[in-house]
């Protein structure tokens, strides 16, 4: 396999799994839209790689997966630039899910907002023991945007995606696993080996087999398209409202947000 350098991540190819390691830990492994962008072209990279038989994703250092999409980047955005934004992130996202490959998503830390979409759009997620979880954007006067509203309500169910979405409430790994968020807890040193291990089992397996169990389940959730275009219609509407303008200021001032409703 030819080696491609990209801006914001890392990628490595060991013994037929394919790791990409989001870089940018000074941001907290923040998503931007070059990050997304090199998601996406290195898991389409592999799609028709004979060689590789499963994916491992995950974010540079010990604090962070991926705290969310990148704020800075997207505070000054339109309606028009929002809606695109979402649109670009949902087909990165969906890139993912449809792999077919394993794609198993190593959570090393925070798995917040955009990060946590992105955790849940991979086919299976491990978590190291103090990893958390959680879907803020109602901090910041929107909702998510990469279909958190869709995937979220699918893994847990319609009344605790609520409760999570509407409260913004970070959780714990084990609550996580409770709640069926992940598949399982480790302790952080056997983050990317207990991964390895799931891999090693499919490995083996028929290869289109793998990959039409992955298609025939994603099938199962086609029908919900629907609740996808208004996720991406709502989340662009947002960048129009005051309360965005006010919700992201105020992260990026570092105080409390003061909404008004508008
Ligand atoms: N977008 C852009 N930058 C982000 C970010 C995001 N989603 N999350 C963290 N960062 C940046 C911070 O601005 C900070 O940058 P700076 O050093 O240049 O000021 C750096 O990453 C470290 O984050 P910091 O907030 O100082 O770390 P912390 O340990 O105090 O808090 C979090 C960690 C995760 C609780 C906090 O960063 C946070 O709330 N992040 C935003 C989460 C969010 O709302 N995500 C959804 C976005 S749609």
């Amino acid at each position: 396999m030819t080696e491609t350098t990209y801006q914001t991540i890392l990628t490595e190819e060991k013994e037929h799994i394919f790791y990409i390691t989001i870089n940018r830990e000074d941001k907290l492994n923040a998503l931007n839209i070059q990050t997304l962008a090199d998601i996406k072209n290195a898991i389409l990279s592999i799609y028709e790689n004979p060689k590789i038989k499963g994916v491992i994703l995950t974010g540079k250092g010990t604090k962070a997966f991926a705290a969310g999409a990148d704020i800075a980047e997207f505070a000054n955005f339109t309606v028009e630039e929002g809606t695109r934004m979402s649109q670009d992130g949902h087909a990165v996202l969906r890139a993912i899910e449809h792999c077919p490959k394993p794609v198993i998503a190593a959570i090393n830390g925070f798995a917040l907002g955009g990060g946590n979409e992105l955790a849940m759009s991979c086919h299976i997620r491990v978590c190291a023991e103090k990893a958390k979880f959680g879907q803020p954007e109602v901090n910041l006067g929107i909702i998510p945007g990469y279909a958190g509203t869709q995937r979220l309500t699918q893994l847990i169910g319609k009344g605790r995606a609520l409760e999570l979405l509407m409260t913004g409430d970070i959780i714990d790994a084990n609550t996580a696993l409770q709640l069926g968020l992940v598949n399982h807890v480790v302790p952080a040193e056997q983050l990317i080996s207990k991964c390895e291990e799931i891999l090693n089992k499919i490995k083996n397996k028929a290869p289109l087999a793998i990959a039409s169990v992955i298609e025939c389940v994603n099938a199962f959730y086609e029908k919900r398209m629907d609740g996808n275009t208004l996720e991406v219609n709502e989340f662009g509407n947002f960048f129009g409202s005051e309360d965005f303008i006010e919700g992201t200021s105020a992260f990026l001032e570092k105080r409390q947000a003061n909404f008004i409703g508008k």
